[in-house]
């Protein structure tokens, strides 16, 4: 592609029809649309009724769809082209969750052999052949690895039921606490250390490993004994090695697998342990049956891309500058993390695939919480605040709980908020206005199973590829996070006191004020 979005008549097209949009309350009230925005897909019902989206503009996304070459693209992502470009390789994910025997030769014997590996590690562990240095089984895990690397396993742990065999802490942050807390709820005799980190070179992956072992040799354990309790995720070993991790404790990663996407390779681990490989094997064929839905239905059906142009529609044409994710059910509290990370770590780009500077905007700020506790906190500005906005609800239509009074108080709640945010409320007095207008999508999932779980991941993956396709942009690399990383060393040293640099006056005021209460301990 070589014509920047704006440029495209279908762009100017969608343009013109945004400056006469009708309301989406007038929307509502054409059946036909109404049945092209009603979408089912690998267990998942997606009611886009409450999109402001008339059936024209619905055409002009298709037309944009089309014009950009959506499908081709994707053929491309799916068949394993290098679609990473700048990283010059493709994003797999999806190999990772197909079947065995349904696979792409050049990837499917990695990822089997690998899910195979992961499998009698969680059953020797869980059986007890596999037990710490001193002979005791293992029940604590301490999952350390950041990003791609923690946030998909911590948001399915809690999530799913577990088995109760393994008790799950995850550390991520560099902040000492994390450890510190994980670390005094272990007894080290019974606890196992994973490792996670595509590259392992991640600071703060490594500085928490580093404080894990410490931990072992100050309580009498022998480098031989830590062996026994550390396990790594990597597609580095040679540096898993270094770290002192025996290479049969280190299971494969690969480059054409990007870390946010990841949660579905050997990365899963913790989901395995903590809720059985049963459970991880649903996620996937969950995951499995949106990318066939994905790769096969047609544009006008096909729910990611429908996902992927009413957010197009919202941020670009609309001028919603933010996306909330609003889940209807406690146990996906993390979900809007996850999804923070997956699609603004995707999208959250300002330069084309053609090395020019995007002349549209690309992705909005994704936030969200969990419903209702969230109504009693920020609903207020999404009712009356003067941002405009979209959201997606996420709602269970069955609970694992027996309080059924509970369940349909917060169903009643998830449906009457989106209705609020789309009706508004005319009253006389205007603090109590209710501007309503806000184009919003609800998903029911049947239950939050696993399956339903890996196919709600898969969906929001490859809308974010549809967006990225349609942004002009790579959906696969990530090198805004490179400069903060690199500053930080320096500014570390100085902390220190070991080396004295030129830092612009704000910094070198806050590096002074760290540092004098250092100085006062
Ligand atoms: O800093 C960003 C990032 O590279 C993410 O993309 C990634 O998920 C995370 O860091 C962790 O990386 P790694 O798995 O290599 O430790």
């Amino acid at each position: 592609m070589t014509n920047s979005t704006s440029t495209l008549p279908e762009w100017k097209h969608l343009g013109r029809l945004a400056q006469s949009a009708a309301s989406v309350t007038e929307c509502t009230q054409d059946a036909a649309r109404n049945d092209r925005l009603t979408l089912h897909a690998a267990g998942i019902d997606a009611d886009l009724r409450k999109q402001r989206l008339s059936n024209e503009a619905l055409d002009g996304l298709l037309e944009l769809a089309r014009a950009v070459s959506l499908e081709d693209r994707r053929d491309a992502l799916l068949r394993g082209d290098h679609v990473n470009t700048s990283e010059d390789r493709p994003a797999m994910h999806t190999a990772l969750r197909t079947p065995a025997g349904a696979g792409l030769a050049s990837f499917e014997p990695h990822v089997q052999a690998a899910l195979a590996g992961m499998h009698k590690l969680v059953d020797k562990l869980t059986t007890g052949e596999l037990r710490g240095a001193t002979n005791r089984a293992i029940t604590d895990i301490v999952h350390i690895g950041i990003g791609g690397s923690h946030l998909g396993p911590e948001l399915a742990v809690r999530a799913l039921p577990g088995t109760g065999r393994f008790k799950i802490h995850f550390v991520a942050n560099i902040d000492g606490h994390a450890i510190s807390t994980a670390l005094a709820a272990c007894d080290p005799e019974r606890t196992a250390v994973i490792v996670v980190s595509k590259s392992f070179s991640t600071l703060e992956t490594l500085r928490n490993a580093e404080a894990a072992r410490a931990w072992f040799l100050e309580r009498g354990f022998t480098a031989m004994d830590i062996a026994r309790h550390f396990f790594a995720i990597s597609a580095n070993v040679q540096e898993a090695a270094r770290f002192g991790i025996p290479a049969e404790n280190v299971f494969p990663m690969w480059d054409w697998v990007g870390g946010r996407y990841s949660v579905w390779s050997t990365v899963g681990l913790p989901i395995a342990l903590a809720c059985g490989t049963k459970v991880f094997a649903d996620m996937l064929t969950g995951a499995h049956q949106m990318d066939r839905h994905f790769a096969e239905a047609p544009l006008t059906e096909n729910l990611p891309v429908l996902l992927a142009l009413t957010g197009i529609w919202n941020s670009n044409f609309l001028g919603a500058s933010n996306h909330a994710v609003l889940a209807y059910d406690e146990r996906l509290a993390l979900l809007p993390l996850y999804l923070q990370q997956l699609e603004t770590e995707s999208n959250g780009k300002s330069v084309r695939l053609d090395g020019q500077t995007v002349d549209v905007q690309t992705m909005p700020i994704l936030w969200g919480g969990v419903g209702t506790t969230g109504q009693h906190a920020y609903h207020q500005l999404l009712h009356q605040g003067t941002r405009a906005f979209s959201a997606d609800f996420i709602v269970a239509a069955k609970p694992d709980h027996h309080l059924e009074d509970h369940h349909r108080w917060l169903q009643a709640n998830a449906l009457a908020q989106s209705q609020a945010m789309m009706i508004g409320d005319e009253q006389p007095q205007a603090e109590k206005r209710v501007p309503g207008n806000h184009p919003t999508t609800t998903f029911v999932l049947e239950q939050l199973d696993a399956h339903h779980l890996g196919a709600l991941l898969a969906l929001y993956e490859h809308k974010v590829f549809c967006q990225g396709v349609i942004w002009g942009i790579n959906s696969f690399d990530q090198w805004g996070v490179e400069l903060g990383k690199r500053l930080a060393g320096p500014i570390y040293q100085q902390l220190g006191g070991t080396a004295v640099l030129n830092q612009d006056a704000s910094t070198q005021h806050l590096i002074g004020r760290l540092r004098a209460s250092q100085t006062n301990d």
